[in-house]
């Protein structure tokens, strides 16, 4: 792992980029955070040593360097889930990679199903702690010590402090924002009605397909995190409907500028 990260860094060195101090998982609903990249360089995935490639069509990906406000940062455009069939590996790979980059924190954005009765479509959730049930996890195998610890903390995996400049945004922007607890599971498919019943018994708000082997790499790096999550559909009891990817998309546009705002004033904030 170590040896295929050198390759990648030394691509990067051949590149005069500015150091990021962010990195950003450019999710589902936190597309349009491109629009205030004052973008240096825009690399495809395929053009990087020992990234994952993808395996859609058209779907590309790419690593985007440049600056929000004063903040450099680095932004990837596209995710790697494990359901598409990539390992844990290559899932966090960016994340192993955007930290030896020297990134100071994480965000992430992501689309989930939310199980809160106090949740309605197009909600914003920050999240404040995760269940992972994703059947493979990233740090499984031989420990990289120059990374972290075999057995990593988890006590608080999302940075206080950047949850509360969160709130106080969203409070100043007067945008309606919940916090809660984000299980993660592995799709692809959505859930059934007894699925979501059973992660709301077990303490979730929401469940999606991502998000959490990239927290569990960041922490085990000691990286802040900070993650928010776009409501896109219900799993609550009489609420549940027919979902498709199609309509998870249409929600998290929706709630898109809300999203954006706080994401940018945060970075202008770290
Ligand atoms: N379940 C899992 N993942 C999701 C959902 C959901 O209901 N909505 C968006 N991503």
């Amino acid at each position: 792992m170590l040896q295929k990260l050198n390759k990648t860094i030394n691509y990067f060195k051949k590149i005069n980029l500015p150091v990021p101090k962010a990195g950003i998982v450019l999710g589902t609903g936190l597309g349009g955070l491109i629009d205030d990249i004052d973008v240096s360089h825009a690399i495809p995935y395929d053009l990087i040593p020992n990234f994952p490639v993808s395996t859609v069509q058209g779907h590309a990906g790419k690593l985007i360097f440049g600056y929000i406000g004063d903040i450099p940062i680095v932004a990837m455009q596209g995710r790697f889930h494990y359901y598409e069939g990539y390992s844990m590996q290559e899932v966090t790979y960016p994340i192993r990679l955007m930290k030896l980059l020297g990134i100071e924190a994480l965000l992430i954005s992501n689309a989930s199903g939310g199980m809160n009765k106090k949740f309605s479509i197009g909600d914003l959730m920050i999240i404040k702690d995760h269940i992972n049930l994703q059947p493979d996890n990233p740090l499984r195998g031989e420990n990289i010590e120059d990374f972290g610890p075999r057995f990593p903390d988890m006590s608080q995996p999302y940075d206080l402090e950047l949850v509360k400049k969160a709130e106080k945004i969203a409070k100043k922007n007067k945008i309606k924002i919940h916090k809660g607890v984000y299980a993660s599971v592995s799709g692809p498919n959505f859930e059934s009605p007894a699925e979501y019943k059973f992660l709301s018994i077990i303490g979730a708000d929401a469940v999606g397909m991502s998000t959490v082997p990239e927290v569990i790499v960041a922490r085990h790096m000691g990286l802040p995190v900070f993650a928010i999550s776009v409501i896109t559909d219900l799993g609550i009891d009489g609420k549940i409907v027919e979902v498709s990817h199609e309509e998870v998309e249409r929600a998290a546009m929706k709630a898109e500028p809300k999203l954006t705002t706080i994401m940018k004033q945060l970075i202008k904030n770290l």
